[in-house]
C-alpha cells in the first residue's frame, strides 16, 4: 500500500490496524514526515514534493490513498485566499498516480466542496498524461467519522474505487427493519472523560486507560496534554463567546461545545479564537475556566490510540498535524471493506 501526502499517518494507521503493509509514504512537511517515519519504522517515508515526484519512484501497490491538502477549497478560504488553483494542481497529481500505478483500490479524502471544482469528466491529457481518453471515479460519498464509531461530526468526501464502509454507529442508536444495528454516536465526554485534567500534575504509576482501544498509558508518558498552554485568556473567552454567540450574520454556535454530542470537526487550527475552534468548560478549585482540547484530547477525537506521538516544535505544529488527519476509525471502516473484498476474490 502507498500514502500520498500522508502527514502524521491518520489515514494509513486504519489500514496498518488491519495488516496492511505501507510500502511506500510521501509528504512534504517536515513535521508530517518525522511524525510518521516515528510511527511506521517499517516504511519508507519520503520527503517530497509530489509535484515534481516520478511515478518511476514509486514501489507498485493494490492499494493507493491520499488526502491532498483541503485548505485551498475549504470554505473559510473561499472568501479569502485560498488558490484553487494550487488545491487542484495537488488533487490531479494524486490522480496521474492512480492512473499510472494502476492499484486495485485507491481512495481520495477531501473536504466536499472539492466536488464543486471537479469538472463532470476529467480528460487523461489534463493530468499529464499523453493518452485519449477519460480518467475514471467510479465512487464518490460523503462520509461522517461519527458513523464509524469517531467521537467527532466531520464529513468529508472520499473519492475512489473501494467498497463501500460498513457503518457502525447513528445519531441515535437505532434496529433497522433488516435487523441492522447501529450504536448511538459516541461524545465527546467520552473521549475527554478517559483524561486527567491537564492543569493538574501528572502522577507517575498511575494509569489514563484508552476510551478507543485496549491500552493504558502511564500518566507520566502521555505527551502533549499536561500544561496551562491549553487555557484561554479572559479576554480570548470573551471574544470566542461574541464569534459563537453574536455573531452578526453567521447562526448561533454553542459556547462551550457540548461535550454530550460529538465533537465539531477537529479543525488544524486551534490556537487563536475563531469559530471553528472548540472550547470546553473546566471547573479548578471552585472557579470556572475555558480551554481547548489539548493535542492529546485532539488526537483521541480523531481515533487515534493515546501513545500515537508527534512530532512539532510548536504546539500549533501538533494541532495542525492532528487537524489535517482522516479519522482513523473510518480509514480502518473503508480498509476493513477492502479487505473484505480481497479475501471474498480468493475464495476466502
Ligand atoms: C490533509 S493533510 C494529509 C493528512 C493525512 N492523510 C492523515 O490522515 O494524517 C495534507 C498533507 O499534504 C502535504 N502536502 C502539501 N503539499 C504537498 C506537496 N506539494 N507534496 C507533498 N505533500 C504535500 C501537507 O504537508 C500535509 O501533511
Amino acid at each position: 500500500m502507498v500514502d500520498f501526502f500522508c502527514g502524521a499517518g491518520g489515514f494509513s494507521l486504519g489500514f496498518k490496524q488491519l495488516g496492511f503493509d505501507i510500502v511506500y509514504a510521501v509528504d512534504n512537511w517536515n513535521p508530517a514526515v518525522e511524525t510518521y517515519r516515528l510511527n511506521n519504522p517499517n516504511t519508507k517515508v519520503e520527503r517530497a514534493d509530489a509535484i515534481v515526484l516520478a511515478p518511476e519512484r514509486i514501489p507498485e501497490a493494490d492499494v493507493v490513498i491520499g488526502g491532498p491538502p483541503c485548505t485551498e477549497f475549504s470554505g473559510s478560504k473561499l472568501g479569502g485566499g485560498g488558490n484553487i488553483q494550487k488545491g487542484m494542481a495537488l488533487v490531479y497529481r494524486f490522480f496521474h498516480f492512480v492512473q499510472r500505478l494502476r492499484p486495485r483500490w485507491w481512495v481520495m479524502e477531501n473536504v466536499p466542496r472539492l466536488l464543486h471544482s471537479l469538472p463532470p469528466a476529467l480528460p487523461l491529457k489534463n493530468l499529464g498524461i499523453c493518452q485519449e481518453g477519460l480518467f475514471d471515479i467510479p465512487k464518490v460519498a460523503v462520509l461522517n467519522a461519527a458513523d464509524f464509531g469517531v467521537p467527532q461530526k466531520r464529513a468529508r468526501v472520499f473519492l475512489g474505487k473501494y467498497p463501500d464502509p460498513v457503518r457502525s454507529h447513528s445519531e441515535k442508536g437505532v434496529t433497522e427493519l433488516d435487523g441492522t444495528t447501529y450504536e448511538s454516536w459516541i461524545p465527546m465526554r467520552r473521549a475527554l472523560d478517559a483524561f486527567p485534567s491537564p492543569l493538574g500534575r501528572p502522577e507517575q504509576g498511575r494509569l489514563v486507560r484508552d476510551p478507543l482501544y485496549d491500552l493504558d498509558v502511564d500518566e507520566g508518558e502521555l505527551r502533549d496534554h499536561f500544561g496551562r498552554e491549553c487555557v484561554l485568556t479572559e479576554e480570548d473567552a470573551m471574544k470566542n463567546r461574541r464569534q459563537k454567540m453574536e455573531h452578526p450574520y453567521y447562526g448561533k454556535m454553542r459556547f462551550p461545545d457540548d461535550v454530550d454530542r460529538p465533537a465539531r470537526t477537529v479543525m488544524a487550527t486551534q490556537i487563536k479564537p475563531s469559530r471553528e475552534m472548540m472550547v470546553i468548560q473546566e471547573s479548578v478549585d471552585g472557579s470556572t475556566l475555558f480551554r481547548r482540547p489539548t493535542v492529546r484530547e485532539c488526537a483521541t477525537l480523531q481515533g487515534y490510540p493515546i501513545d500515537y506521538a508527534f512530532v512539532g516544535g510548536s504546539l500549533s505544529t501538533r494541532y495542525r498535524l492532528v487537524g489535517n488527519s482522516v479519522p482513523v476509525g473510518l480509514s480502518r471502516a473503508i480498509a476493513a471493506a477492502i479487505m473484505q473484498e480481497a479475501l471474498s476474490s480468493v475464495g476466502v
